[in-house]
């Protein structure tokens, strides 16, 4: 029953840059609760990706909710940037920033939702101090830098631990996973308390159509459509 809540957050890492504005038309028709955008600088991460003219752009052709995942060293650069750009929300990660509460109340100053990223090898306990203050929670599934990765299996009783501690500290706190997710593997997580699910190559590049792909995923995890 709680399946019926999973919401997709469509990762257009993985869309056609030359089609982006109508793939994420397709993503709202589909029923994406929201558009990942991650954004990669070359230095927090392996590889770069977009700024915020995407975000711009994308502001102009979609209501949805515009989701930004942080992967630069220093987000609090850049975050009026991409408020004015027309984001909604900021993923931010716990790795490598030494002020996290301070960038966490940047972003609630700025009236824009905020979440808290770990990845693969950190454990759920540093969440713990910031819970409290969160919209959302990301256990990354992948290493981040690039789409179409594995998903590693030793972090589904990670989603686990951080489900009961959002239950414990903040149950109306979001609980996401980034990376690796599809048919195979968006049911597992879910099992583990995941709610919000982003998918890229299983989304842009299922090689069925957006609308189809989003509805495989959604039968992979409620057993029917919707
Ligand atoms: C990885 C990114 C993900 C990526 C997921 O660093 O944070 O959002 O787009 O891509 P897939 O779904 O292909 O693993
Ligand atoms: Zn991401």
């Amino acid at each position: 029953m709680v399946n019926k809540l999973v919401k997709l957050a469509p990762s257009i890492l993985a869309a056609n840059f030359a089609h982006l504005g109508e793939q994420v038309a397709d993503a709202e028709r589909g029923g994406a609760d929201r558009i990942h955008v991650d954004i990669m600088d070359g230095h927090f991460v392996p590889n770069i990706s977009m700024g915020a003219p995407i975000v711009q752009s994308l502001r102009q052709i979609t209501d949805l909710q515009l989701e930004m995942h942080m992967m630069i060293s220093d987000p609090d650069l850049f975050l009026a940037e991409f408020v004015e750009a027309g984001s909604d929300s900021f993923l931010v990660h716990w790795e490598g920033n030494n002020n996290l509460h301070r960038t966490v109340q940047r972003i609630k100053a700025l009236g824009k939702r905020v979440g808290v990223a770990i990845n693969p090898a950190t454990r759920a306990a540093v969440l713990e101090e910031i819970l409290p203050d969160l919209d959302q929670v990301v256990v990354m599934t992948v290493n981040p830098g690039f789409g179409h990765q594995l998903f590693i299996h030793t972090t589904l009783p990670k989603i686990h631990r951080v489900s009961r501690m959002i239950e414990q500290l903040k149950p109306e706190c979001e609980l996401e996973v980034d990376g690796g997710i599809d048919e195979v593997t968006a049911p597992l997580t879910v099992a583990a308390g995941a709610n919000v699910l982003v998918a890229g190559s299983s989304i842009f590049a299922a090689g069925v159509g957006i609308c189809a792909a989003m509805q495989q995923l959604r039968i992979a995890i409620n057993g029917d459509a919707h």
